[in-house]
């Protein structure tokens, strides 16, 4: 069984996909902690629910982002994780973390990247008349919402002007995306070769070096 760790900062919507995932035998793997930089984090909650480890690392009680992730560092050594999911993390990870895990961190991120890195996708989308959303699952590295891309899934944005609307639509696909490149990961479907930072799927069909999928939703 794959070790798992999930890293978020909220609601945690991602996080209970990935539980009901587990829970449904859907991934050969467990979550073996959950950990938060927000104390708050409903996350938390969900992971509690499920009496998952969990762990909070207050941002605001360290000076600088370098001291956060140091602390960060020593709890991820001591859950040896296969994986890390980022899943709603707002904190940028330094390349610390990046370079110990190298391979062994995902990003879900609400846009088709590399339109739009950071935050506001929705509005950007809407601002910029895009025809097409999306999300992407990408393996980390230290650059913000860059690093070697597994998957995207997109759907048409037709009239939609409705940020909400299109979260909602965004949450559906990431729902459905995380958990099966999670179990892909787990069992060595999908996995990054280090040496040369390329993504290596074993028997799927991708485009251009990544899953492309198309929701009609
Ligand atoms: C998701 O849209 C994810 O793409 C982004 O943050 C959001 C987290 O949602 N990085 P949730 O906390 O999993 O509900």
């Amino acid at each position: 069984m794959k070790r798992i760790v999930v890293l978020l900062s909220g609601n945690g919507s991602n996080l209970q996909a990935i539980i009901d995932s587990i829970n449904n035998g859907n991934i050969n793997g467990r979550i073996v902690g959950v950990i938060s930089n927000n104390i708050e984090a409903f996350g938390l909650k969900r992971a509690q629910k499920e009496n998952i480890n969990t762990i909070t690392i207050n941002h605001l009680d360290y000076e600088n982002r370098q001291a956060f992730d140091d602390a960060l560092l020593k709890k991820l050594a001591i859950l040896a994780p296969d994986l890390i999911v980022l899943a709603g993390f707002m904190r940028i990870l330094t390349s610390k973390i990046t370079d110990y895990f190298n391979g062994k961190i995902i990003n879900i991120h609400p846009s088709l990247l590399p339109l739009y890195p950071g935050l506001h996708t929705h509005q950007k989308v809407i601002d910029n008349n895009d025809e097409k959303h999306g999300i992407s699952i990408h393996y980390v590295s230290s650059e913000l919402d860059a690093g070697p891309l597994i998957a995207q899934g997109n759907f048409n944005v037709g009239e939609i002007k409705d940020k909400e609307l299109l979260e909602e639509k965004i949450h559906k696909i990431e729902h459905l995306m995380l958990p099966l490149v999670i179990q892909y990961i787990c069992i060595g479907t999908i996995y990054l070769d280090v040496k040369s930072n390329n993504v290596v799927f074993k028997n799927l069909d991708v485009i251009n070096g990544s899953i492309q999928k198309n929701y009609e939703i």
